[in-house]
């Protein structure tokens, strides 16, 4: 545990003396081949998994090994799939296609916000170009402001006229000039029609700070802070659907033990109010708690702390989501390379980015155990590949390429937390804009799509569906010792009762046919959009936008059966018209 929690703490200083970390720590440990390349063999067998666990961890080891074992493995280039409509699952929480928007290198200012003199055109400061691209992909909340950011960050610093200029120790060190603020990020979600999901500082901020800025951003009656809000501009109340309550709190977030950012919670959790009196049941505001950030026994052990403590709660607090961090990094610090890499490196980080089934699926099994009913939601509010800077940029600023391996890596996620879809309800890909796993990037007036961003374009169908059991074999994808499912399926009828398919070919090199029998449904056609690109390092470039981008599909329906080609290395999302 004090490897792992060091890590971070060691490369966040690190970090700021624009040094990399030397430290060598894999942050989720390996999960054997074996059990990997068959946890995709069926869906079913992940709700079978959920059925048996409350039968005990033994039972369910034994269940998962029978079945592994008793399963064909495909070696044809044909994959049959079956799908029958009328055995729907959970809804898929539009909010697991959540953002996350850091003040970090260039993801907020550049990325975001140019100011209203800038020769860039924009809206109030904020990039139009940015926002129509945004706009476009129906994003449901955005986290801000970090991160570690947000527990060093002082609202008073970002609202009124007079702006105080300070540091971003966090990340680089350089000139934070709070120009992008509350008013600033609330009017970014209006024009891109989502909402706000804010981390409070709990590292070095007080309960009072924290109470103050939600009285001043929800507060309807005419408080002294609810009128400073008018008189900037804003006398409506702001809606803020979620509330962070820390960020990692067990590492840049101030180091605490479980036990002492418990005590903390309940503090935070019982006087930071939403004033805000329009948003009623659902649609009050979540406070979500600090979570895990592995699957080692010091993230078990958070976990368990955290749901115990929720498990015999009383009124004066409560929590509705545990926050979870998972980046696919394979070792600290991020060493793989953004682009100009091959299958080794391809076949390596996809292996290491399908541990996040394990992951959730060990945290849900402690949450089943202290909320059976599921009301406290997991929450991944920070995953994606995290990759070594591009040579020549800040290391701070975190800044990488986004090729077609992050596309099929974002699929294969978002497929994880859709059949999780009962306890997994949000999910933030890190980071929005210019850091990390990015939707976009910018550099100055230019603007570029990356892949990644086409993936979540392609799944917007997905968003409140509901999902739908697949039944396939996923067959095997072997490069040198790495053994991976070829194939990854996810099905869910959306809220008008069309039927989707997305369907991942992880296999670089050899395409497969895909013959899918639809039950409980009259199947007429079938349209959709496939994303491959001739390398698995191949990217869009500011002079090349369109090298990885969706081109239409056929698929061919005959007999209640559909048929169609999937791509090497490719993500196909078709729905079917009935
Ligand atoms: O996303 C970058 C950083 O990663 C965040 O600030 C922190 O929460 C996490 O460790």
């Amino acid at each position: 545990m004090a490897i792992a929690l060091a890590y971070k703490s060691e490369l966040t200083a690190h970090y700021w003396r624009g040094q990399p970390s030397t430290l060598g720590v894999s942050r989720v440990s390996a999960t054997e081949d074996f059990f990997l390349s068959r946890c995709f063999l069926l869906p079913v067998l992940a709700l079978a998994q959920r059925a048996l666990l409350a039968l005990g961890p033994l039972l369910v080891g034994l269940a998962l090994m029978g079945m592994a074992l008793t399963a064909p493995v495909m070696a044809a280039d044909k994959l049959e799939l079956s799908v029958d409509v009328s055995k729907a699952g959970a809804k898929i929480d539009r909010n697991i296609f959540g953002q996350f928007a850091e003040h970090l290198g260039h993801g907020v200012y550049d990325g975001i916000w140019v100011g209203p003199d800038s020769t860039i055109p924009n809206t109030r400061g904020i990039r139009n170009d940015v926002v129509a691209a945004l706009k476009a992909l129906k994003i449901p909340n955005v986290r801000w402001p970090g991160g570690c950011f947000a527990d060093e960050y002082h609202w008073r610093n970002g609202v009124g006229p007079q702006r105080v200029v300070t540091l971003n120790p966090n990340w680089g060190g350089v000139i934070e000039p709070n120009t992008f603020g509350t008013h600033e990020f609330m009017d970014f979600l209006e024009q891109i029609g989502s909402e706000a999901y804010v981390s409070i500082n709990v590292g070095s901020g007080t309960p009072r700070e924290a109470a103050e800025w939600l009285e001043y951003m929800t507060a309807a009656q005419p408080t002294t802070l609810a009128k400073e809000r008018a008189a900037n501009d804003h006398p409506a109340p702001y809606k803020v659907g979620y509330l962070g309550i820390g960020n990692e709190s067990w590492g840049c977030g101030g180091n605490m033990t479980p036990d002492y950012y418990l005590s903390q919670l309940k503090i935070y959790s019982r006087f930071v109010r939403d004033f805000n009196p329009a948003p009623q049941g659902k649609q009050q505001m979540r406070k979500i708690a600090v979570g895990p950030g592995g699957d080692g026994p010091e993230w078990t052990e958070w976990t368990e702390v955290i749901m115990k403590a929720y498990q015999h709660h009383e009124w004066s607090w409560d929590i509705k989501g545990l926050s979870m961090h998972s980046y696919t990094v394979v070792r600290w610090p991020p060493s793989f390379a953004s682009v100009g890499f091959g299958e080794t490196e391809y076949s390596q980080i996809l292996k290491s980015t399908l541990e996040m089934e394990g992951l959730i699926s060990k945290h849900s099994a402690i949450m089943d155990r202290y909320d059976p009913q599921k009301k406290v939601a997991l929450v991944v509010d920070e995953w994606g590949a995290w990759y070594a800077p591009l040579p020549g940029s800040n290391a701070g600023f975190l800044v990488q390429q986004n090729s077609l391996r992050d596309a099929i890596l974002a699929a294969l996620n978002l497929n994880i937390f859709a059949r999780h879809a009962d306890r997994v309800r949000g999910a933030n890909i890190a980071q929005m804009v210019n850091v990390l796993q990015a939707m976009i990037m910018t550099d100055k007036e230019k603007m570029v799509l990356t892949p990644t961003y086409y993936v979540f374009k392609m799944y917007a169908p997905f968003h409140d569906a509901t999902f739908v059991p697949v039944v396939f074999d996923a067959g095997t994808y072997t490069h040198g010792n790495i053994r991976l499912p070829r194939v990854d399926a996810l099905a869910a009828k959306d809220t008008a009762g069309k039927l989707w398919l997305a369907i991942t070919n992880l296999d670089p090199n050899q395409p497969i046919e895909i013959e899918a029998s639809l039950a409980s449904i009259t199947a007429k056609s079938a349209v959709g959009e496939a994303l491959t690109a001739p390398k698995v390092d191949s990217v869009n470039t500011f002079d090349s936008p369109l090298t990885v981008v969706p081109k239409p599909i056929s698929a061919t329906v005959q007999g209640g059966k559909l048929a169609l080609k999937l791509e090497p290395k490719s993500v196909t999302v078709i729905s079917v018209e009935q």
